[in-house]
């Protein structure tokens, strides 16, 4: 078998480097040549196995992609082929066809190459690019509702505070970046699902000073809806024992979330949805990608305030809305502030507010029953607001994709 060093051609150029299946019989093949996976060690994934399908092949990854140990028994990769450009990008994509099921990915816009591509297999973005290799990116999002963005431009506002903060020059101006953010909806022809976009100091080297990032980048993707979340669920949250970070990086959306995802993790290792994290005085602060609010006994809604955290333009437009409840005397009023643990453990309701949960009711916070333990009225009130909004509310919210 060859090894990487007697590879000095691509391997469709070699003898020892076909890809095709060594058996048509079953369906589902061990890879046995180039892709040697065996005996014991460290490798990215499991047995790998080949499929036929339109391609010609796929492969399927078996094990699941977190281990929550290190790999010891994980399989070795004894062979590395060489690949041309071509195998490589067809690889890439038989590597997407293994995802399908999951998320699907409808188009991508990178400003590395300047266009829109719908092609999973071209959805990459440059290893020297800085936000790769050094965290030096910022990111948003907008919901895909009905063929219409939900709060594209309070999102666009964001993106540009958190790239100043991050000293990343704009590629291109607001009105541009809002145009291409536009087109690839459009060319995805997604009318439900999620925009998620980044704009990253670029690529350039592996230096620490960004000086030697030839220009800064955008690249966007539109994510197709998966079947509708069961949003009416209370779930059960955990006090976050990963530290918050510090105010200056929590209110930027920079692209450095390992905590949120550590805290994320610990949720889920409790029985958990969600991670509250406290901030450095030990008031509530937020989730690790939504804000959180409270229904007191005297119907307040509180909110912990935006600025050791970050400003969620849903929770900011939970706010706008929740004023339609005070005049019909569900809430009798809002406080945006110091929140503390007690009054948010004692208190009739507690939601997490995001762009991805939209408003969900939690009904117990570590050992602590949030009120009589069910969805609350203002939760759900305030969903039904935002849904609606999302469905049909005013221009300044909705933006028309021209399909
Ligand atoms: C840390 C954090 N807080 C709050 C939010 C909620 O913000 P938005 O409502 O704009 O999605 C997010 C969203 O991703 C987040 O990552």
């Amino acid at each position: 078998m060859a090894s990487l060093s007697s590879l000095t051609k691509p391997i469709s150029q070699t003898s020892c480097t076909s890809l095709k299946p060594v058996d048509d019989s079953p369906k589902s093949l061990l890879v046995q040549r180039n892709l040697s996976f065996t005996g014991r060690g460290f490798g990215l994934f499991g047995p790998v196995v080949i499929k036929g399908s339109r391609l010609g092949l796929s492969i399927v990854v078996k094990n699941s992609s977190i281990p929550s140990q290190p790999l010891v028994e994980a399989t070795q990769i004894a062979d590395v082929p060489l690949l041309s450009c071509s195998e490589a990008i067809e690889r890439l994509r038989i590597s997407q066809e293994s995802y399908k099921g999951k998320e699907q990915y409808l188009a991508m816009y990178s400003s590395i190459y300047g266009g829109i591509t719908v092609d999973p297999a071209a959805m990459v973005i440059p290893v020297d690019d800085h936000m790769v290799h050094r965290g030096h990116g910022v990111f948003d999002t907008a919901a895909i509702m009905d063929g219409h963005l939900y709060e594209l431009d309070q999102h666009l506002d964001r993106i540009i505070r958190s790239a100043t903060m991050a000293k990343i020059n704009l590629p291109f101006n607001r009105e541009s970046i809002r145009r291409i953010l536009i087109q690839t909806v459009s060319a995805s022809k997604c009318q439900k699902g999620s925009l998620r976009y980044w704009l990253s100091a670029g690529p350039g080297d592996f230096q620490l000073s960004p000086s030697g990032c030839r220009k800064s980048s955008l690249f966007a993707i539109v994510i197709q809806a998966q079947s509708p979340p069961n949003h009416q669920k209370g779930v059960k949250v955990v006090t976050s024992s990963i530290p918050i970070k510090p105010p200056q990086f929590a209110i930027m959306k920079s692209v450095n979330y390992l905590p949120n995802v550590l805290s994320k993790m610990e949720a889920e290792e409790n029985g958990g949805y969600a991670a509250i994290w406290l901030d450095n005085e030990g008031y509530v602060a937020e989730g690790p990608n939504m804000n959180v609010a409270f229904v007191n006994k005297d119907k307040e809604l509180l909110m912990p305030h935006f600025d050791k955290i970050l400003s969620g333009c849903t929770a900011r437009r939970v706010l706008v809305l929740a004023e339609g409840l005070v005049k019909e005397g569900k809430l009798s009023g809002m406080r945006v502030g110091n929140v503390t643990v007690e009054e948010g453990k004692r208190a009739d309701e507690m939601m997490l507010i995001g762009s991805g949960v939209l408003v969900r009711s939690v009904v117990q916070w570590d050992e602590q029953i949030i009120g009589d333990g069910k969805e609350g009225p203002v939760s759900q009130a305030l969903l039904n607001l935002i849904v609606e909004d999302m469905k049909s509310g005013p221009d300044t919210v909705r933006v028309p994709v021209p399909y």
